[in-house]
């Protein structure tokens, strides 16, 4: 017997956020997998697998394993799943263990980049997307930095490693960036100045970046 899996967007962090299909699915799972900080935005949760970073993979190993067998499971994917989320290690962990696609669903989220493009009254589809995160090599931000557009960005490491990355590659140092930290969260907080203040200020992990359009 074949069981389903759902996969969930949980919003950028803060319970209001959550969709009514995401709680309501959940409550109906035999298991939901997810960050501890994911998980804990549910109540009426059966049966939780907490996943880190590191068993990661593993994790959603046994939660497609789990479906296998007949279960109906839940994973939990920070913001949208479908944007720098869990989405392509599921389908590809699903193919390899021969679960079919269309018992998978997608429950959207509001992706952290959505709430930092809300907050800062960015009509974001004329603006340059992009995701870094996990990401060594972030180079092609140099084709689009300066094509006229705004561009909203996943960092990859530190965010004023990022920052000295651009100045090192002939951005103006005045150009202006805003930081989006922990949205939703008590403590968020958003900075805008100069990308050389940028370089020297220190951020969590948890950030968007907003950089300026060159008229
Ligand atoms: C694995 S990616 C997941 C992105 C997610 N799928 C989304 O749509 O927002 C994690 C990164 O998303 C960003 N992020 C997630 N939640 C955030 C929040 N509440 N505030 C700012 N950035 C956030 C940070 O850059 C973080 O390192």
């Amino acid at each position: 017997m074949t069981g389903k899996i759902f996969i969930i967007g949980i919003g950028p962090g803060g319970k209001e956020y959550l969709t009514l299909k995401a709680i309501d699915t959940v409550k109906e799972c035999d298991y939901t997998v997810g960050s501890t900080r994911a998980v804990e935005l549910f109540e009426n949760v059966k049966n939780t697998i907490s996943f880190g970073v590191k068993d990661l993979v593993e994790t959603l190993k046994k939660a497609v394993e789990l479906a296998a067998e007949g279960n109906s499971v839940a994973i939990l994917s920070t913001g949208d799943p479908g944007f720098s989320g869990v989405l392509n290690t599921v389908l590809r962990l699903s193919t390899k263990e021969g679960f079919p696609h269309d018992n998978i669903e997608v429950i959207p989220g509001i992706s952290s980049l959505q709430l930092a493009a809300a907050r800062n009254h960015i009509q974001w589809d004329g603006a340059n997307v992009m995701t870094f995160h996990g990401r060594e090599n972030i180079e092609d931000i140099l084709d689009v930095i300066d094509n006229g557009k705004i561009t909203i960005a996943l960092p990859s490491r530190k965010v004023k490693d990022m920052a000295q990355f651009l100045l090192d590659n002939g951005v103006d140092a005045n150009r202006r960036v805003t930081v989006c930290e922990r949205l939703s969260y008590p403590d968020e907080k958003i900075v805008s100045t100069s990308l050389k203040n940028i370089a020297t200020s220190e951020f969590t992990y948890m950030c968007i970046i907003i950089i300026e359009s060159k008229n």
